[in-house]
């Protein structure tokens, strides 16, 4: 056989059992693997610790770790001659249930049965041009599913609480001169208020106003310097000297992201105003670190949302240029998204 052809014989398999990781991943973070682990200091821990520390059965426990262990999500290491011991990896960290840079509640969200359900419909989705595979697997739209089921709901709240952590502190690492100036800032679909908790820790000349729908806001923890509001951004924005929107444009369609933009544009001031937009730019000609993921959540746009996709620069441009915003510069910073800045 040729090489190549031997080759997808094995490669196959990644399809055919693709799945395995996030069931597994998830599985470890249910258990909380990582956070015992962590809390031993860099200690190594045997499998008959674990297994009593966790409650697990020993047997499963080992395979759950070989697998794992190959994926280089943990690591294991020699203690002494005879025995070795589970320890945590950089990627492993970040399957925590807690922690500044943790993403499990991230891995929890997209493997419910929720949001798997949506996957089982896109084929369905391609042939019917445009219906939505979320709406047709639940009967209503996510946001609309979310407001009425709070587990749901909280679920995708701590989602984005645990991304905001990590894209907020890339911003604010990479690019906190984008919030220099700025006395005040509304964040637009800004879920729990983390990414404003934090900008306001960090800058704490911005007063914030973090903006979403009422049963978001509702449930929102207080954040010192930040105000919650509860709204709809197709009717109404709060004003502020700018406005914030990040991952929320990448949720709709062109239409529906022309009228959130014009939103934005009344609610700050026409000369020295900005709107500031944190989302993927796809470079569909040149490689580079997050292409991947940007090609990857933009399916994951096409299973969740309406009309949501991800957008190349030359799409960002239109949709800015339709909403009226004429000047509009982006930087790209280490993170999966970049920042678009919009002048009105
Ligand atoms: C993908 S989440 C992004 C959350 C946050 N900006 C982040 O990056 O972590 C999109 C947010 O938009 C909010 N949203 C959806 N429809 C909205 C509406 N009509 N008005 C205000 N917020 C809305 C959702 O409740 C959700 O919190």
């Amino acid at each position: 056989m040729e090489n190549e052809e031997a080759q997808a014989q094995v490669d196959i398999w990644k399809y055919v059992l693709g799945f395995t990781e996030m069931a597994v991943v998830q599985c470890a973070i249910e258990l909380g693997i990582a956070d015992v682990l962590e809390s031993q200091d860099g200690r190594p821990m045997t499998l008959a610790e674990l297994s009593s520390t966790l409650s697990c059965s020993p047997s499963i426990l080992y395979r759950i770790m070989r697998f794992l262990i190959r994926r280089k999500i943990f690591k294991e290491i020699s203690i002494d001659q005879e025995s070795t011991g589970y320890v945590q990896s950089p990627l492993s960290r970040l399957l925590m249930r807690k922690g500044d840079n943790s993403m499990a509640a991230f891995v929890l969200l997209e493997s419910s049965p929720v949001m798997l359900a949506p996957w089982h419909g896109l084929s369905a989705r391609a042939l019917a041009n445009g219906a939505s595979a979320f709406t047709a697997a639940h009967g209503e739209d996510v946001w609309r599913y979310a407001a009425e089921n709070p587990a749901h709901s909280k679920l995708i709240d701590d989602a984005m609480a645990c991304h905001a952590r990590v894209a907020m502190s890339a911003i604010i690492e990479n690019y906190v001169d984008v919030f220099k100036g700025i006395g005040s800032l509304v964040d637009v679909g800004g879920g729990d208020g983390t990414s404003l908790g934090i900008l306001v820790n960090k800058c704490p000349w911005i007063r914030g106003i973090n903006f979403d729908l009422p049963h978001v806001v509702s449930t929102a923890q207080n954040w010192d310097g930040v105000e919650h509001i509860g709204g709809d951004m197709f009717k109404k924005i709060p004003k502020a000297d700018a406005a914030f929107l990040m991952w929320v444009l990448h949720d709709w369609g062109d239409d529906e992201c022309i009228n959130i933009l014009k939103k934005c544009k009344e609610a700050i001031p026409r000369d020295t105003g900005k709107v500031i937009i944190a989302e993927a730019v796809i470079n569909e000609k040149e490689e580079n670190r997050y292409k991947d993921v940007s090609l990857a959540l933009d399916m994951v746009m096409m299973a969740h949302t309406d009309k949501g996709k991800e957008r190349t620069w030359k799409e960002w441009a239109n949709v800015l240029t339709a909403a009226g915003f004429y000047r509009y510069t982006v930087k790209h910073i280490q993170a999966v998204q970049s920042i678009i800045e919009a002048y009105p």
